[in-house]
């Protein structure tokens, strides 16, 4: 039996990753997160009764009790993917970003080094530390090329910033200590479980309400587009076959401009839940204040993954956006539960003067 822990395994692609991992009948999945506002025990669904499922709420900045899970579950890889990962959080708040991004990551490496030194040989060279980043390390692209494996880091936001302090780590942690990381930077994500506070859940949701689309700038900024279970698939092959200390990067190279989503998003929703008289929910889309440090392009060549670990995406952005918005029609359990927090889909990332930490 291969046991993996699983960080941030209650938040979006988390759990997308754990019902994949317990699909094989030898994985045993230690799901290790905190659950805060974007953590969601119900994301887990039928995992969390799984038997080869354990859930640990725990904080990865907590380095007794993390110490604690790797002695309790001695662990063959870590899937780390717990974060703050939403950008207009990371400027009203940036210090969250800085304690789990960076103090925590740093936290689980060091505790990944002291279980793995005291493994035996095999133990040791079986190991792998799966770090889980993103495009935004990069910083902004102009209209044309895409980032690849040899493009320097400039981040933008504090949550890029954070990101890209967290890779830093991890790569040390391999150089230094010899710790057999493998990292990840994958594009922007869509699909089931995704908190709706990221632009297509929360155009999902508004359009259904009937409330103002709120599009930043001009609409015109450009992401890469990757449903959320091929990102889950290059994860496990990243973990199963990606060479230590490489970086491999992710994407479905599905760019579009966010208008274009939203328009998208509009179009599915009004097939799929009609309003009968009404205005097509494109009327709904209001330009907004830009985002400060708003990144133009994101776009990702994902060839070294596909041609060395022979990971493909699935999805085409127009049937995963389909499944994705037929999903959010059908759970409204879910997205009622997720927003009866402190969330309810306003507004964030405008700098307000009383600064967040
Ligand atoms: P998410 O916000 O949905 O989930 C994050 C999870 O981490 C939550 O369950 C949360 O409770 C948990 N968590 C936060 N702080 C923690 C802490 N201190 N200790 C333990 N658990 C903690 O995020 P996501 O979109 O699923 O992203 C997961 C990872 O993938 C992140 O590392 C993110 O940077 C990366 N990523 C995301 C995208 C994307 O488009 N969403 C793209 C590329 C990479
Ligand atoms: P987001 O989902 O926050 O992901 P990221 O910032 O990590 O790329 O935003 C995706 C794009 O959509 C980004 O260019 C900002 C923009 N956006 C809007 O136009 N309106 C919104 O309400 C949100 C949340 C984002």
């Amino acid at each position: 039996m291969i046991v993996y822990l699983v960080t941030g395994g209650a938040g979006f692609i988390g759990s997308a990753l754990v019902r994949r991992l317990l699909a094989r009948a030898d994985v045993t999945v230690v799901t290790v997160d905190k659950l805060t506002y974007a953590g969601n025990l119900d994301s887990l669904g039928a995992a969390l009764d799984h038997p080869r499922h354990r859930f640990e709420q725990v904080d990865i900045g907590d380095a007794a009790r993390v110490r604690a899970l790797f002695d309790a579950y001695r662990p063959d890889g870590v899937f780390h993917l717990a974060a703050e990962s939403h950008v207009d959080r990371s400027i009203d708040g940036p210090g969250a970003f800085i304690e789990t991004n960076v103090v925590g990551t740093f936290t689980l490496l060091q505790e990944a080094r002291r279980h793995w030194t005291a493994r035996d040989a095999d133990g040791r060279a079986a190991f792998r530390f799966l770090h889980v980043s993103t495009d935004e390390v990069f910083g902004s692209l102009g209209d044309t090329g895409a980032f690849t494996e040899e493009t320097p880091y400039d981040p933008s936001s504090p949550y890029s910033a954070s990101k890209a302090a967290s890779d830093h780590l991890a790569r040390a942690w391999h150089r230094t200590y010899g710790l057999p990381v493998v990292v990840t930077n994958c594009s922007n994500n869509y699909g089931p479980h995704q908190f709706p506070e990221k632009l297509i859940p929360l155009t999902i949701l508004n359009a259904l309400a009937g409330l103002p689309l709120p599009v930043y700038g001009r609409g015109e900024n450009v992401r890469d587009w990757l449903y959320v279970d091929d990102h889950a698939d290059a994860l496990i092959t990243a973990m199963e076959r990606g060479r230590v200390g490489e970086t491999y990067l992710v994407s479905g190279r599905e760019e579009r401009r966010n208008l274009d989503v939203v328009r998208a998003v509009c179009r599915l929703v009004d097939e799929m839940a009609p309003r009968p008289g009404a205005a097509p929910r494109e009327s709904l889309i209001t330009f907004v204040t830009d985002r400060p440090g708003h990144d133009h392009r994101y776009a990702v060549d994902s060839s070294k993954i596909q041609r060395e670990l022979g990971w493909r995406p699935r999805e085409s952005f127009e049937s995963g956006l389909r499944a994705t918005v037929a999903w959010y029609l059908e759970n409204r359990a879910w997205w009622e539960r997720v927003r009866s927090g402190g969330y309810r889909g306003e507004r964030l990332g405008l700098e307000q003067a009383t600064a967040g930490r």
